[in-house]
């Protein structure tokens, strides 16, 4: 655990709401000198698909790890489905899934050894783990290659079987790391369906990608830029809060409809240009 006994008590700006699945006020993360969550605040409903954008860097993998208790943050307070996940990282750990930017699969472990790991990590009983574990091959269309070592699967395969892996405990949140990344548009597409049945059944997802078709599937978005939030809202109150400032204008002087794809350069750009002044 990487909870040092002298991290600092986290300072609380604001009550965070007890009712959602996810509160976050003045959350900041700092590596020696430099920021790379800079206070940042935002709330997640439960049974939201929330999608957390922003360019490389910015802090988005920063900020997931703190929200599932794998680090520290120096300061900010963090509520997880109620519990106090700065005070007690433990209490949320098996109702929370993590699908993380590498996938952590065991490339030696045959695909139903990789989920028994799982299973024993959250302390799964046995018939719990009999369930779940027909349900997750099932969903990954997995039937058939539990033998199959990890390490020969194609990506699309590994994606499925590391979103059986986050899920075998059936967790109520469910943090994505850029799932879909490196994989072909038809296994996307695919793996959307999954995480849109898991919405279906009421599991909260959090997932940060870099493709903007899968930014508009989500009901909100935060960006973040440079360890701060700087747009929030649903795609379409995104698209609509911007397109003014966008201001592109087409030959009859009506304002053009921007894409989120056309909101996120823009403001990154201009981020960066304000930056450079
Ligand atoms: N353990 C660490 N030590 C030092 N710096 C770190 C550490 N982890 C992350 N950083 C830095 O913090 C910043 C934010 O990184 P983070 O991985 O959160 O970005 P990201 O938004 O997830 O980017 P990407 O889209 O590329 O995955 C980067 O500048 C990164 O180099
Ligand atoms: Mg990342």
């Amino acid at each position: 655990m990487t909870h040092s006994a002298h991290h600092p008590l986290p300072f609380i700006s604001e009550p965070t709401a007890t009712d959602s699945a996810i509160s976050v006020r003045g959350l900041t993360k700092r590596f020696g000198e430099f920021t790379a969550v800079s206070g940042i605040d935002f709330d997640v409903a439960r049974g939201e698909i929330f999608g957390f954008l922003g360019p490389n860097g910015s802090g988005k993998t920063t900020t997931m790890r703190m929200l599932t208790g794998t680090i520290a943050p120096q300061s900010g307070s963090i509520r997880i489905l109620g519990e106090d996940v700065v005070a007690s990282p433990e209490k949320v750990k098996r109702r929370i899934g993590y699908m993380s930017q590498k996938f952590s699969l065991f490339e030696d472990l045959t695909v139903d050894e990789n989920l028994r790991f799982y299973a024993g990590v959250y302390d799964l009983p046995a018939d719990e783990f009999v369930k779940q574990r027909a349900y997750v091959l099932e969903m990954a269309g997995l039937v058939g290659r539990e033998k199959e070592l990890t390490a020969n699967l194609s990506v699309g395969w590994k994606q499925r079987l590391a979103l059986g892996a986050a899920t075998i405990h059936e967790p109520e949140l469910l943090f994505l790391d850029e799932p879909t990344s490196g994989v072909d548009p038809v296994a996307r597409r695919h793996f959307w369906d999954l995480l849109y049945d898991l919405a279906g059944q009421g599991v909260t997802l959090f997932v940060t990608t870099h493709y903007m078709e899968e930014a508009t599937q989500c009901g909100r978005l935060a960006f973040m830029y440079a360890g701060r939030i700087i747009a929030e809202g649903s795609p379409r109150e995104i698209r609509e809060q911007h397109l003014l400032d966008i201001g592109d204008r087409d030959d009859s002087g009506r304002l053009r409809t921007a894409s989120i794809e056309d909101v996120f350069v823009r403001l990154v750009t201009r981020e960066r240009e304000e930056a450079g002044r």
